[in-house]
C-alpha cells in the first residue's frame, strides 16, 4: 500500500528527492554503513543517533583511535565526513523528525525469556524505534529495516507506525522497507562500497526507488535487486544460515581430519575448486561467532517450528549444535594434551576477538573456550591488538587478576579463576606451559618461535585454532604443535 503526501509528490522526481537520512543506532552497522553513505552522496545529511551517550561520545572523539569500533578504513572516511553532512548524536527526537528516511539498525538479541526464547528475536529494541518515529516523524517518512529481523517483521512495524501517531502528527505517513546489511566485520568498508548485492524489499516502487536512487551514487544498476517485503527479510536470514552452514560442516569434517589423519587443508583445497563449492567460507576453525549467525539460525529454527516445519528447525538447529561443540571440543583437547590436568598452568591466549581486524567479541569462541580453561584452574594471559581488558572482563564475567588483588571480596571469589591482558612483549611468554591461537591476526602468523620457544616452561604446546602458523618453524624449535582439522600431527 503507498501513502502520498504533498511532500512525497513533491519529491516524486527521484534522485535529489532524499535529503535527510536519519539512522537509530550507532552500531558495527550503523556507523560504518551511515559513514560510507555520507561520503558518498555528498548532497544528504546523514545523522546517526543513538541512546548510549558514551558510544555517541566516542563517535565524536577528536583522536580516531578512540571510535567505539575498529573497522580498517573507518577512521578516514568519519574524518572526511563528520561535521560535514556526517553527524553523531543523541537527539533522536530532532532528528527523526526531520528525516525523509530512517533507518532502523538497532540490536535484536535473541530472547532470554518468554515464549520463543532461545531462540526469537528480542524485537522491544525495533518496536521502540517505531513508535519513537511514530510520534516525531512529519509528513511522509520512508523507514528502512537494517536490523537483521524475522520475517513479517515489517508488518508489525507498519502497524505500530500507523497507529502510535498523536494528533499533531496524524496526517504523517510512512513506507517500509526492507533493505539488509550483508556487511562482514573486519571487512565492513569494502562491502559496503564494492557489495555483491544491494537488496532492496517493499511493497511501494516509489519507496524502493528513493533508496535505489541513494545506492545508484556509487553502485552498478544490475547489483541492485528489488524483491517483496518478505523475500528480502527472509534472504538475509537464509544467506547467513548458507554461510554458518558451511562453517560447521568444514569444522565436522576438520574433526574426522584429525581422527583419520588427513589434513583439512588439502580437503578444503580439492572441494574450493569445484566451481560448484567454491572457495570461500571453508576454513576450519575454532567455530563460528560474531553477533548474527546463532542469532539468525536459532530465529530461522523458531520461524521453521512456528509454521508447522519441525524438520526444517531440526536441520538448521543442527549447525547451531555442532558449533557450540565444536568450541567445547578445542578446551577438551588442550586439557587432554596437557596431561588432563590445567590447575595452575599458564595458557597464552593469542586473540579474543571473533575474527581479525575487528574489536566485535559478540560470540567470539574465545569466550567459552577462556571460560572452560578457568574452570579447570589454568592461569590465562590473554592478547589481542583491539579488545579492550573492559571487554574481556564483560565477557568472562570474572575481573583481572590486578582486580582481584585489590579488592579482598573478588580475591576471594575468583582466586582460582586467574586472567589478565598483556601487551605483546617477549616476556609475555615466560614460564607458559600453552599458547593457543584463537583469532587469525596477522601478527600472530610472524611470531619468532625460536626465541618464543625459549621462554616457555617444557613439554611446551602450540595450540593453532586458525591454521595460520608455520609448522616447520614450531615444530623446530622444539614446540609440540597442535593444529585444527590436521590428523597427520598425531
Ligand atoms: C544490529 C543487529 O544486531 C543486527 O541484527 C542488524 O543486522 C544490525 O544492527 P550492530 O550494529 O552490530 O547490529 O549492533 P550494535 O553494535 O549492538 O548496535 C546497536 C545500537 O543501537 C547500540 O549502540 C544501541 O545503543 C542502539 N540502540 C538500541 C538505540 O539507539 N536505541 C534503541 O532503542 C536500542
Ligand atoms: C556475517 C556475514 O558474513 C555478513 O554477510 C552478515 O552481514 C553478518 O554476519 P560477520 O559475522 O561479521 O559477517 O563475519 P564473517 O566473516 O561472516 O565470519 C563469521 C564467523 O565465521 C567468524 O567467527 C569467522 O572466523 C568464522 N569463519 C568464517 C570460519 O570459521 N571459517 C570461514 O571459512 C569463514
Amino acid at each position: 500500500m503507498s501513502f502520498y503526501c504533498n511532500k512525497f509528490i513533491k519529491q516524486l522526481n527521484l534522485n535529489e528527492v532524499i535529503k535527510n537520512v536519519c539512522c537509530i543506532g550507532a552500531g558495527y552497522v550503523g556507523g560504518p554503513t551511515m559513514s560510507v553513505f555520507s561520503d558518498k552522496c555528498k548532497d544528504i545529511v546523514f545523522n546517526v543517533v543513538d541512546v548510549n551517550e558514551e558510544r555517541i561520545e566516542a563517535w565524536n572523539s577528536d583522536d580516531l583511535d578512540k571510535l567505539p569500533i575498529y573497522e580498517p578504513g573507518l577512521d578516514e572516511i568519519v574524518e572526511r565526513c563528520r561535521g560535514n553532512n556526517l553527524f553523531f548524536s543523541c537527539e533522536v527526537k530532532k532528528c527523526i523528525a526531520e528525516a525523509d528516511m530512517i533507518f532502523i539498525s538497532v540490536n535484536t538479541p535473541t530472547k532470554t525469556k518468554g515464549i520463543g526464547a532461545g531462540k526469537a528475536s528480542d524485537l522491544k529494541w525495533v518496536e521502540s524505534c517505531a513508535r519513537q518515529i511514530s510520534k516525531y516523524a512529519t509528513l511522509h517518512t520512508i523507514v528502512v529495516e537494517k536490523s537483521t529481523l524475522p520475517v513479517r517483521t515489517g508488518e508489525v512495524i507498519k502497524e505500530i507506525l500507523d497507529s502510535s501517531k498523536p494528533l499533531e502528527n496524524k496526517n504523517s505517513t510512512f513506507d517500509i522497507l526492507s533493505n539488509p546489511e550483508f556487511l562482514a566485520e573486519g571487512t565492513a568498508i569494502n562491502d559496503l562500497l564494492n557489495p555483491d548485492r544491494v537488496l532492496i524489499g517493499g511493497e511501494n516502487q516509489d519507496a524502493i526507488n528513493e533508496l535505489h536512487s541513494i545506492y545508484k551514487n556509487w553502485i552498478p544498476e544490475e547489483k541492485i535487486i528489488h524483491t517483496n517485503l518478505w523475500s528480502s527479510e527472509l534472504s538475509k536470514l537464509t544467506a547467513n544460515a548458507f554461510l554458518a552452514q558451511r562453517v560447521s560442516s568444514i569444522n565436522s569434517i576438520g574433526a574426522l581430519c584429525e581422527a583419520t589423519g588427513a589434513d583439512i587443508r588439502e580437503v578444503s583445497r580439492a572441494i574450493g575448486k569445484d566451481s560448484r563449492i567454491g572457495a570461500k567460507f571453508i576454513n576450519c576453525g575454532p567455530g563460528f561467532g560474531g553477533s548474527c549467525f546463532k542469532k539468525d539460525i536459532l530465529n530461522l529454527v523458531y520461524l521453521a517450528n512456528y509454521f508447522g516445519l519441525p524438520e526444517v528447525g531440526d536441520f538448521w538447529e543442527s549447525v547451531v549444535l555442532l558449533n557450540s561443540w565444536n568450541q567445547n571440543r578445542m578446551s577438551r583437547i588442550i586439557l587432554q594434551k596437557l596431561f588432563g590436568t590445567l590447575t595452575g598452568k599458564k595458557i597464552a591466549i593469542l586473540g579474543f576477538a571473533f575474527k581479525a581486524n575487528t574489536n566485535d567479541t559478540r560470540e567470539s569462541p574465545a569466550i567459552q573456550i577462556c571460560k572452560s580453561l578457568l574452570e579447570e584452574g589454568a592461569n590465562l594471559k590473554i592478547h589481542d591488538p583491539k579488545v579492550s581488558k573492559k571487554q574481556i572482563s564483560n565477557d568472562l564475567s570474572i575481573p583481572p587478576e590486578d582486580e582481584c588483588i585489590k579488592n579482598p571480596e573478588f580475591n576471594k571469589l575468583y582466586s582460582d579463576k586467574k586472567w589478565n591482558k598483556y601487551s605483546l612483549t617477549e616476556d609475555f611468554f615466560n614460564d607458559v606451559d600453552a599458547i593457543v591461537i584463537l583469532t587469525e591476526w596477522v601478527i600472530y602468523s610472524k611470531l619468532d618461535w625460536k626465541v618464543i620457544s625459549n621462554k616457555l616452561r617444557s613439554p611446551a604446546w602450540v595450540f593453532d585454532t586458525r591454521l595460520i602458523v608455520n609448522e616447520q618453524e614450531v615444530l623446530e624449535s622444539g614446540l609440540n604443535l597442535w593444529r585444527v582439522g590436521d590428523g597427520t600431527l598425531n
